[in-house]
């Protein structure tokens, strides 16, 4: 490994098992010689394999269900005391949807449960910034990254809430971006991320279906789990100081795709059967 992360320390947010984007990248930072505190919400804790995690990396676990600011706030006290000092990498790998989850689609919304899901999913990040911005938790040329999905730019029509709450993410990504840059020199980052089998992507209906149908469409496949850890360690390391505000897409080129060769040819199988069936 490249040593990307000597020195320098974070926090990670929502690995809950093996198959978590936040679980491959704790192992990969850990790798690359970071210090981390892992961290869920109290339910995810009792749910996971956490410990399991933090015993291979050395890290320490503090609860916190992301909702709340005095958990955030507790969170980024303890720490930074732990670790011996400010953050350089924050990852935020946190999503669910009430909604989703009790099958309910887009055009019937439980409205309560949307408003829950945007909590988790979206305004934790603005209160998870908010709360390292007044506490100065954060080194200068530190680094934050929070996961998207490219339903929040294009329609996806099973996605449901969950594309809203990615919009709302990638525009707090770009906002407090604007004024971690400005006045903390911390960039801020959203990373639109191919599906990938884990807890939160399987909730999703038709979800098989997404995945094959994205292999089929990215030149380069889909990106895996382990693919998108590698990418945030680069977004961690010094090596993008002056990347900030962006939403990277992570897709394997699936988003600059009108349509690819693989997809066309199922039609063409599809003509040739319905033809022979006239
Ligand atoms: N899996 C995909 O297809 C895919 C694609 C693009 C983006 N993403 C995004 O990647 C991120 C990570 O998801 P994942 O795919 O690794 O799934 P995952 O289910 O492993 O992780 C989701 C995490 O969110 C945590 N969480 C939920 N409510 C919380 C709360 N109140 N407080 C603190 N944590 C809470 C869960 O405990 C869990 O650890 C999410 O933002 C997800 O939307 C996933």
């Amino acid at each position: 490994m490249y040593n990307l992360l000597k020195g320098k320390r974070g926090i990670i947010f929502g690995a809950l098992d093996e198959n978590s984007i936040a679980w491959k990248t704790a192992e990969r930072v850990f790798e690359e010689g970071g210090t981390f505190v892992l961290t869920n919400s109290p339910a995810a804790m009792r749910l996971g394999s956490l410990q399991e995690l933090a015993s291979k990396t050395n890290s320490q676990i503090i609860a916190a269900d992301v909702t709340l600011v005095s958990d955030l706030e507790n969170l980024i006290e303890k720490a930074q005391l732990i670790l011996g000092g400010k953050l350089d990498f924050v990852l935020h790998s946190i999503g669910m949807s009430v909604n989703v989850r009790k099958k309910n689609h887009y055009i019937d919304e439980d409205y309560d449960f949307t408003q829950k899901g945007w909590d988790v999913s979206a305004l934790s990040f603005h209160k998870l910034m908010q709360t390292l911005y007044k506490k100065d938790a954060m080194n200068e040329w530190g680094s934050i990254v929070a996961l998207s999905y490219i339903a929040a730019q294009r329609v996806f029509p099973d996605y449901n809430d969950m594309a809203d709450n990615k919009a709302y993410l990638e525009s707090v990504g770009r906002s407090f971006g604007y004024f971690f840059g400005k006045d903390k020199k911390v960039r801020v980052n959203t990373i639109s991320q191919s599906p990938t089998p884990t807890r939160a992507g399987n909730g999703v209906k038709g979800f098989e279906e997404f995945i094959s149908f994205s292999e089929k469409m990215a030149p380069l496949g889909n990106a895996s789990a382990a693919d998108c850890a590698d990418y945030i360690i680069t977004l961690f390391s010094d090596l993008t100081q002056k990347v900030t505000m962006q939403n990277l897409f992570h897709d394997g080129g699936f988003s600059n795709v009108g349509v690819s060769q693989a997809v066309l040819e199922t039609f063409s199988k599809y003509n040739e059967n319905s033809s022979n069936t006239r």
